[in-house]
């Protein structure tokens, strides 16, 4: 250890952190060296522990794992993307290598743990995942809801007149484990065997046990690995069974190539711990999380229709898979570090879960978060977990029965213990308290029925907003008024980051504008112009709205950030694409940066802000007007470019593809644009015509028909697939396209990647007639 090292280590003199902590002020070296996930800060709060790799150093080598700690969403994202590149075989691997001992008492028992599907590499797990799938579909998972809500029930009815009861011991555990045994077709005779089999085999897979430790695990994984054995041999005896892992025998027995006996061994044990520990303990942080943020929990008991995303925001603040596991199969790199061949990483989903460049305000919890489903604790790609579904179903189940029949539930004093390990997180207990004789049961009975059922799957974004009050109302130019909103119930809004957006919903209307007041206000600002040639969103807020008025909104979300390592940045605006300009301009000139800014319009009466950026920007600005006959000379500012510096610019189609044009030859990166509005008005059945995609991944064939889109045939078809817009401006519904000609809609793909043919928006384009081969 370096004396620097052993500086961070003897404890952190900003936090207080203990002496394995690492120092959120420190040299980003010191921390890598120091970073143990076993014990300290990870294990208290692991997203937090790594907010100074993704600010400083998002991917680092931590010699105490001999991991790669990748830390940063996009690199997350980009690394579970690519399985070939990145394979899972390292994904069920001892963390921790097995001592000699123990290593020779697992081989007493046999134990194999081999290939599943979790750690297979590509093309065999394809192959076994797409034969495997059928059990996964949503209308197949409708069938397993009732069971579900019985078994919550039977359970709640045991402690609801107690008034405490540790959750875990009384609902949480056992729920998630018959349910994953139900859903499998395994006996439910063993249940308390299989919970400390499940233990040693997450100490075994992800912890650090001591050496006395590893003897007593190895013993207990080669005694599950041993009852594994048997309830498939049960199983087998038994061709009609019914439930998953029936049917994966049936498989073995009919496809043994595919299907192997060594398959089957294997993953009878890692889907028992894969199906109910992931749950429980993901359901205990559920709670937990939103009994401790108590506006969160009482907006639940007043709206259920909020639990489908509160879940997800659960699952991506406080998931129960906080790390997985992958290795290089080539010398490569991610985020712009080189990695050897062989370099193996670990992946924080959830620090990925709270990283700011592509969650707002990420380290707060929202359950009004419009983009939570986003989260990666189910991983992504071709491995992404294929029971998250059941997952979803059970949380949203618990929290409906919970919130209904005790909804004055509380907390207790406690402090909470995890089990030491990478990957698997959750309190070992969780107490909670209410009054019974406050129960709503006791004097109405409509109180035990359900009050909302939600269909299988991701929940809508459609289904997500706000509700806000129109504070004021003011005209900023002409044909511009300026609105200020504030949460309904005087709540802060969340905080943004300059470039965001909010998707404001007024009457049948849903239309995005950009945030261009203070960040850090309670409230939100926006400006809108008045476009009587638009679908009339913007007509309607002129002559309607009044200040008092309740609407909602969603949001915010941020498409349009500053790259914060640019050398100067030129910022251009059109017309009222100066909203979202204005807040960069602001947070430049806060940082000191070195920018210029730039705003054209029709006339000055017709430019927003003006004054305030006189005042301002003043000496960073220009300001042109049709009018007066000054114009942007929009080749100069690119000739002028220095070097490092980047364009910013938001207004009309022309200005972009202008702009578009001009940089064309310059560095990816120079140029960054958004659009405040799009021509993609809705598909016209009349002139679309249909055509075929095939996923490559799954095997699936599907049609589009000429009245839909192909992100919504896939969601049909029970695939997620991440949307937000809708609109194809912001990216977040991209596929790789293998093969076939692409009809590009989207505002997203520079007109270079449009012509390479690789990548689609599908929520708006289509195929230019043949059939599309995705990478799904
Ligand atoms: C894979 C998380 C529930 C079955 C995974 C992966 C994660 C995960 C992180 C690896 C993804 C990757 O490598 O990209 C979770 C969480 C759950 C949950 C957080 C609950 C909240 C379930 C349930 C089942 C299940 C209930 C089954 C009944 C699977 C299977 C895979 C998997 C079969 C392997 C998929 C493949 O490699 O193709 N899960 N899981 N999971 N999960 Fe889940
Ligand atoms: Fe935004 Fe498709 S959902 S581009």
């Amino acid at each position: 250890m370096t004396s620097k090292a052993k500086a961070t280590a003897a404890g952190c003199p900003f936090s207080g952190a203990a002496a394995q902590d690492t120092c959120p002020m420190g040299d980003p070296a010191d921390n890598a060296r120091a970073f143990n996930p076993f014990e300290g800060a990870y294990q208290l709060d692991p997203a937090k522990a790594l907010r100074w790799s993704r600010d400083q150093l998002p991917v680092f080598f931590a010699p105490e794992l001999g991991y790669w700690v990748v830390s940063r969403y996009d690199d997350i994202k980009s690394v579970f993307r690519d399985p070939v590149l990145f394979s899972p075989k390292n994904v069920l691997e001892k963390i921790t290598p097995a001592t000699p001992e123990a290593m020779e008492i697992l081989q007493s028992y046999g134990y194999g743990m081999n290939k599943t599907l979790v750690n297979e590499d590509e093309p065999a797990h394809m192959e076994r995942r797409r034969v495997l799938l059928d059990h996964f579909v949503p209308s197949e998972l409708e069938k397993h809801k009732d069971m579900v809500r019985r078994l919550t029930r039977e359970k709640i009815d045991a402690f609801i007149n107690e008034g405490r009861t540790d959750l875990v011991e009384s609902m949480l555990y056992e729920v998630p484990l018959l349910v994953a045994l139900h859903f499998l077709g395994v006996p439910e005779d063993e249940i308390e065997t299989l919970k400390s089999f499940s233990l040693a085999h997450s100490v075994n897979t992800w912890g650090k046990p001591t050496d006395e430790k590893q003897i007593e695990v190895a013993h207990d994984v080669g005694r599950f690995w041993q009852y594994a054995g048997q309830v498939i041999e049960k199983m087998r005896a038994e061709p009609e069974g019914t439930g998953w892992m029936h049917h994966t025998i049936r498989m073995n027995a009919k496809m043994p190539d595919v299907v192997t006996d060594s398959y089957v061994h294997s993953m009878m044990m890692a889907i028992i711990v894969a199906a109910h520990e992931t749950t429980s303990l993901a359901s205990a942080n559920m709670f937990k999380t939103l009994l401790t943020h108590r506006e969160a929990w009482e907006d639940i008991c007043a709206d259920p229709s909020l639990i489908p995303n509160a879940v997800e925001e659960c699952l991506r603040y406080a998931g129960s898979i906080v790390a997985w596991r992958r290795q290089a199969t080539a010398p490569t790199s991610v985020g712009g570090v080189d990695l050897p061949e062989g370099a193996k990483l670990l992946v924080v989903q959830a620090s990925g879960n709270q990283d700011e460049r592509h969650f707002e305000d990420g380290d707060t919890f929202d359950i009004y978060r419009d983009n939570a489903v986003d989260h990666l604790t189910f991983g992504y790609g071709a491995h992404q977990c294929m029971g998250k579904n059941i997952g979803r179903m059970e949380m949203r189940i618990f929290l409906e029965e919970m919130s209904r029949r005790l909804p004055h539930l509380q907390l207790s004093e406690q402090s909470f213990s995890y089990l030491p390990n990478t990957s698997f997180r959750g309190p070992d207990e969780l107490w909670v308290e209410w009054d019974p004789a406050r129960n709503p049961e006791r004097v109405d009975n409509t109180a035990l029925e359900p009050r909302r059922d939600f269909a299988v799957g991701a929940p809508a974004r459609r289904d997500i907003a706000r509700k806000v009050r129109v504070a004021e109302l003011r005209q900023e130019a002409d044909d511009i008024l300026g609105l200020t909103l504030e949460d309904a119930q005087g709540r802060p809004l969340p905080k943004w980051s300059a470039g965001a957006h909010i998707e404001l919903c007024v009457g049948d209307f849903d239309r995005k504008y950009s945030l261009c007041g203070d960040p850090d206000s309670d409230s939100y600002q926006v400006a809108i112009l008045r476009e009587d040639t638009g679908r009339g969103g913007s007509r309607f807020i002129h002559e309607t709205l009044k200040a008092g008025d309740a609407i909602k909104l969603r949001g915010p979300s941020n498409l349009f950030r500053l790259d914060p390592d640019a050398a100067h940045y030129v910022l251009v605006a059109g017309g009222i694409g100066i909203t979202p300009i204005l807040a960069m301009a602001d947070r430049l000139k806060a940082e000191g940066r070195s920018y210029e800014l730039h705003h054209a319009g029709r006339s000055l009466t017709t430019m927003a802000f003006t004054a305030r950026l006189k005042a301002d920007h003043g000496s960073a600005l220009t300001l042109y007007a049709d009018d007066e006959q000054t114009f942007m000379d929009l080749p100069a500012m690119v000739a002028g470019l220095g070097k490092g510096a980047q364009i910013y610019a938001c207004g009309p189609q022309g200005l972009l593809r202008a702009l578009e044009d001009l940089t064309a030859d310059l560095p990816d990166g120079t140029f960054h644009f958004e659009h405040f509005s799009t021509s993609n008005a809705g598909l016209d059945p009349e002139k679309e015509t249909a055509f075929e995609i095939e996923l490559v991944d799954s095997g699936m064939v599907l049609e589009v028909a000429n009245d839909t889109t192909v992100l919504d045939t896939i969601l049909a078809a029970g695939i997620d697939i991440a949307c937000d817009c809708r609109e194809g401006l912001c990216g977040s519904c991209e596929v790789a396209v293998q093969e076939g000609d692409i009809d590009h809609r989207d505002m997203v793909l520079t007109r270079t990647e449009r012509s390479e043919n690789k990548r689609i928006m599908t929520c708006c384009s289509r195929s230019t007639g043949g059939k599309l081969k995705l990478a799904l």
